[in-house]
């Protein structure tokens, strides 16, 4: 089985382009499921379906859009409602118990990224049934929501550790029990193990480096970028494997040179040096780049033809690539390295330097300075950046830690 999963800043071009590689890989006779999580339905929007996907949706059920081919809408309040009530209730009873008006309770009770949450324990759902060869996951617009696919590895590791220290029938209840004094309903423990059992199980999913795959996409700009390359850093200190960028929107170049119209070749020109900029940015990973259309990209048959202007001849399902592009290597007691893999190499003409939480290396080519923001983790933030060496493709950046950190 395999979880491709799309993520970028919003508006890219994830729905379309998670759609586009459903259809290849259900024409390769894969039995495939699509799954998002937006509220604004945008799988009915991508596949015209005339709201198909969600009509009779009462109960997070697939809808097929044709053979082979299975989309769901997940509506993650429904699926809290039938799943998770029971703990969520739990929780807010507790904090009114604490003097916490009820409205607020339920609020503070339903923790930010919660809903993203339930929509990945769906995803569990799925995988765990083994309904289906190929899932690709439309993740919804958020810097933060990638967040929540590392959040089961927190969560099953805490759990874990709860669990062997209390017993097996231990958990967070247990400890919110020991506060509150409210005593735990046994049908919010089995719940709770449920749940710890399932975010365990997402959590291996999630880290299977042969099971999932994080493809990012962006557009031609700078905001796009920075934003798929944190999310590029950060997956690949969690462990999990990132294997293709898309760049999707690009001016089709072939109309750049037409000298009446400056607005259109600057734009051009302007995107040519992003698209440049993206392949240094994300190196080592493959790079797919896909025009804009002349008209919005939507429908089944134009879905198509992009997915054949992504993939080509390639099988969808296929790892792209695979390695650490990012490391941190501990040097205790006083430095942190991290290597970053870089597409220029010591010769050439670049500078070097740390703005908050980037380091930005700007490297000379001939038509102007191509700019590589690596994203640093947090970890470094009140760390001194003491060097940097360039060294076979790698940029090996040494920090100190100061007086302040731990
Ligand atoms: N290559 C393209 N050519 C033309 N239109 C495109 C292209 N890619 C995406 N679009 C259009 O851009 C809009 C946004 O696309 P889409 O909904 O797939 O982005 P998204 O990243 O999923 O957005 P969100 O972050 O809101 O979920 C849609 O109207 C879509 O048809
Ligand atoms: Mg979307």
């Amino acid at each position: 089985m395999r979880l491709l999963i799309y993520t970028g800043k919003g508006g890219t071009g994830k729905t379309v382009i998670s759609c586009s590689t459903a259809i290849k890989l259900a024409e390769k006779k894969y039995n495939t499921l699509i799954i998002s999580s937006d509220p604004a339905h945008s799988l009915n929007d991508a596949f015209q379906l005339h709201n198909a996907v969600t009509r009779n949706n009462n109960d997070n059920h697939a809808v097929e859009v044709f053979p082979c081919l299975q989309a769901l809408q997940i509506d993650p309040t429904l699926e809290m409602n039938t799943k998770y009530r029971e703990i969520i209730s739990y929780m807010a009873s507790m904090f009114s118990s604490k003097g916490i008006d009820e409205i607020l309770a339920y609020e503070i009770a339903m923790m930010p990224g919660m809903t993203q949450l339930f929509s990945l324990l769906k995803v569990e759902e799925v995988m765990r049934l083994r309904s289906h060869e190929v899932v690709v996951l439309d993740m919804p617009a958020s810097g933060e929501a990638l967040r929540y696919l590392y959040f089961p590895k927190l969560v099953s590791k805490i759990s874990n550790r709860v669990t062997s220290l209390l017993g097996a029938f231990s958990g967070f209840a247990e400890i919110f029990q020991a506060f509150s004094g409210i005593s735990i309903p046994t049908k919010v423990l089995r719940y709770e193990k449920d749940l710890f059992k399932s975010l365990n199980q997402l959590s291996d999913i999630i880290k299977d480096n042969s099971i999932t795959t994080l493809r990012l996409v962006a557009n031609p700009d700078s905001f796009s970028i920075e934003n798929a390359k944190r999310a590029f850093m950060a997956a690949s200190l969690y462990g999990i494997n990132t294997d293709l960028a898309i760049i999707n929107k690009i001016l089709p170049y072939k109309y750049a040179e037409v000298k009446s119209n400056e607005f259109y070749t600057n734009w051009t020109k302007f995107q040519h040096n992003k698209v440049r900029e993206a392949k240094s940015n994300f190196y080592p990973l493959p790079i797919r780049e896909v025009p804009l259309h002349s008209t919005e990209l939507a429908g089944i048959e134009m879905l198509r033809v992009n997915a054949d202007i992504i993939f080509g001849e390639d099988d969808p399902s296929k790892i792209f690539y695979t390695g650490k592009p990012y490391s941190i290597i501990d040097q205790p007691p006083k430095n942190l390295r991290i290597s970053v893999k870089v597409p220029y190499t010591e010769k050439q003409d670049f500078d070097i330097k740390r703005l908050g939480s980037e380091v930005i290396i700007k490297v000379k080519s001939p038509t102007g300075y191509l700019v590589n923001v690596i994203p640093l983790p947090t970890i470094t933030f009140d760390m001194k950046m003491i060097s940097t060496r360039l060294h076979n493709n790698t940029l090996n950046i040494l920090f100190e830690r100061t007086a302040y950190s731990h």
